[in-house]
């Protein structure tokens, strides 16, 4: 069987990379082609090369704010792969739309909120301001539209008394692990029926 390919994009520490890295093996669909990080210091990259995974390092800092240019040149990195998916897993710059139509029906991201909540940044600490009595993550289709398109797959969590932005974040983060490798699988298969994940359910 011909697997799919997936180039996966971070920007920082790359646990979700690595959760999905990890998942593609034996029966599964799909298989790691590269990971290009914006950042030349981000952790998620030394982890990926010891999975053996090819590895690039796109700066987007050497384009002089040029994004339309730096979004070429990271399409032509992706492309020489010859990925069947691209998944955003911490990639931390929005992407235009030429980027996002290039991709289009193959680009995934994950977000750390139960969208169409907190779209953006600071996601737990704006959840906590709310009071919200549940937190969570997203996985969805990226369309030109900031943290929108279709949603995949979405985990929930409590919101536990005394919880910080950084508990809250270590909990939901937890969850992202198990949703976004759930997501590809599906996601791989040609399957959009939404994943659904509460905390405490088996990997
Ligand atoms: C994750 O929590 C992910 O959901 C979030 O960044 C973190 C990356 O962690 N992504 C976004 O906020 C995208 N807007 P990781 O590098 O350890 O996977």
């Amino acid at each position: 069987m011909s697997h799919a390919r997936v180039a996966l994009l971070i920007s920082g520490g790359g646990s979700n990379m690595v959760a999905l890295v990890r998942s593609m093996y034996g029966t599964h669909p799909a298989r790691p082609v590269l990971v290009v990080s914006n950042r030349a210091d981000a952790g998620g990259l030394q982890l990926a090369a010891d999975l053996g995974v090819p590895t690039a390092v796109l700066d987007h800092r050497g384009f002089g704010g040029d994004r339309a240019a730096f979004e070429v040149a990271l399409m032509d990195l992706i492309d020489a792969a010859q990925p069947d998916i691209v998944c955003l897993a911490g990639f931390m710059r929005i992407l235009g739309p030429e980027f996002v139509a290039h991709y289009a029906g193959r680009l995934l991201n994950i977000h750390p909120s139960l969208l169409p909540k907190y779209r953006g940044l600071d996601t737990h600490a704006r959840a906590l301001a709310a009071c919200e009595h549940e937190a969570g993550c997203t996985v969805h289709e990226v369309t030109a539209a900031l943290d929108e398109g279709p949603i995949l797959g979405q985990a929930r969590v409590p919101v536990l008394p005394g919880d910080t932005p950084q508990t809250l974040g270590a909990r939901v983060l937890a969850m992202e692990h198990q949703l976004y490798p759930a997501v590809l699988a599906r996601f791989a298969l040609g399957e959009r029926d939404l994943v659904r994940l509460e905390a405490g359910d088996q990997t």
